[in-house]
Formats: C-alpha cells, sequence, structure tokens
C-alpha cells in the first residue's frame, strides 16, 4: 500500500515500451493541474528507440534506458527496481510495458504498481485486446486501469471506461477510439490512488467508509 505522508507528493515511475501517449496525457494532466501533489520522478524504456524517450527528456523529465532484449527477466528487473528505488518512486505505471514483469519486481512494489489494459478486463487479456473485441463482435470495448499482481492482466481494478462498439467501426479506428479512454482513464485512476482515501476490500478497490 501507499504509505506517503499527507504532505509528500507521490512519485510516479512510469514504465514504457514505445510511443507513450498515455505516458504523455499524464503529464499533461500534471501540468494543467489536474494531479495536485503528483509528480513524474522518471520514465524508463526498456526499448532505446522508444519515442517517448525524447518526449520525456524534452519535457525536463529523468528519462533512463534498461534494455531488456536478450535478457532473462528476474535479472533485467533488478536493474528496473534499483533505478525506480533510486528516483524514491511511490507507485510504478505501466504504460504500454510490453514485457511481463517478475515475482520479485511484483513483490518490491506491492500494490503499488498499475497497468492499463485497452479492453473491459476480464475479457480480453493479452495481446492486441482491441483487435479481440473487434473480431469477436462485442458491442461493448472499452479499457481498464489495474493493480498488477503475479497474473497477467489480472489484479484489482482501479477505474474502467467503457464506449459502444459502432457498426461503422474498424479495428483502426476502435484503437484510436479505446485510446482516447485510456489517457482520461489512467488520470482518474492515479488521482483515486493517490487520494489515499480508497482501500481493498478482496478484489474490490472501493472509497474507504468516512
Ligand atoms: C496502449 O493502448 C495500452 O493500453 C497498451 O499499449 C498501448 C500503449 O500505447 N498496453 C497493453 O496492451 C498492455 N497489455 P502508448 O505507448 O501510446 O501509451
Amino acid at each position: 500500500m501507499l504509505t506517503r505522508s499527507p504532505n509528500s507528493s507521490l512519485r510516479l515511475g512510469i514504465l514504457l515500451s514505445g510511443r507513450g501517449s498515455n505516458f504523455l496525457a499524464i503529464a499533461d494532466s500534471i501540468r494543467a493541474g489536474r494531479l495536485p501533489g503528483v509528480e513524474i520522478a522518471v520514465v524508463i524504456s526498456n526499448v532505446a528507440e522508444a519515442p517517448a524517450l525524447k518526449a520525456a527528456q524534452g519535457l525536463g523529465l529523468p528519462a533512463a534506458v534498461c534494455v531488456s532484449k536478450g535478457r532473462p527477466r528476474a535479472e533485467h528487473d533488478v536493474d528496473m527496481i534499483a533505478c525506480l528505488q533510486s528516483h524514491h518512486v511511490d507507485l510504478v505505471c505501466l504504460a504500454g510495458y510490453m514485457r511481463l514483469l517478475s515475482p520479485n519486481f511484483i513483490a518490491a512494489f506491492r500494490n503499488r504498481i498499475l497497468n492499463i489494459h485497452p479492453s473491459l478486463l476480464p475479457a480480453f487479456p493479452g495481446l492486441e485486446a482491441q483487435e479481440q473485441a473487434f473480431a469477436y463482435g462485442v458491442k461493448i470495448a472499452g479499457c481498464t486501469v489495474h493493480f498488477v499482481d503475479e497474473e497477467l492482466d489480472h489484479g484489482p481494478i482501479v477505474v474502467q471506461r467503457a464506449i459502444a462498439i459502432l457498426d461503422s467501426d474498424t479495428p483502426e479506428s476502435l484503437n484510436r477510439r479505446i485510446l482516447a479512454e485510456e489517457h482520461l482513464a489512467y488520470t482518474e485512476a492515479i488521482r483515486l490512488v493517490s487520494s489515499r482515501e480508497y482501500e481493498f476490500r478482496g478484489r474490490r478497490y472501493l472509497k474507504r467508509d468516512s
């Protein structure tokens, strides 16, 4: 659980592998004052060529590369954990980080890792969730921000946003429309977590009784 003191800011560690539009949406929410008391402590990519790295540097944010290709997961994650800890990260936000985390990583940040997934979980876990939803023919799609546990796309849900799939949709248009919801959902989820007003009741993440 988050244990920061009420007056200290919540330091995010953003993990990504590519484009980084969710990271940029979070950065924009912070800049616009939609996430008071939240700051980005570091952006880490496991892919050296990730376009998001340049964007992070352009915003004056600490950015690091920790290449994962060809390295055993557990060994790579030791370096990721060290980098996050050296930046005093409170909450890890996976934003298009396309690599599974080792059990050690999850234990090091237990209940302090969020992930965004482009489907209404538990439907369509795994890769290309939007394409899975389109091909299946569901009428409602969306995205989920959830805590990360040892199972893929499985931990307690913080926020979901749903959209209707239109007859006129293509996989590309659906992808675009879900992504727009993701950008709203991630800010909403970080706001809930940073409020410290929510607690786990089993799998459910609920507002604490006042
Ligand atoms: C997003 O659609 C995110 O939900 C997805 O990767 C994309 C990253 O985009 N993540 C997963 O599918 C994880 N299972 P971005 O780099 O522009 O934020």
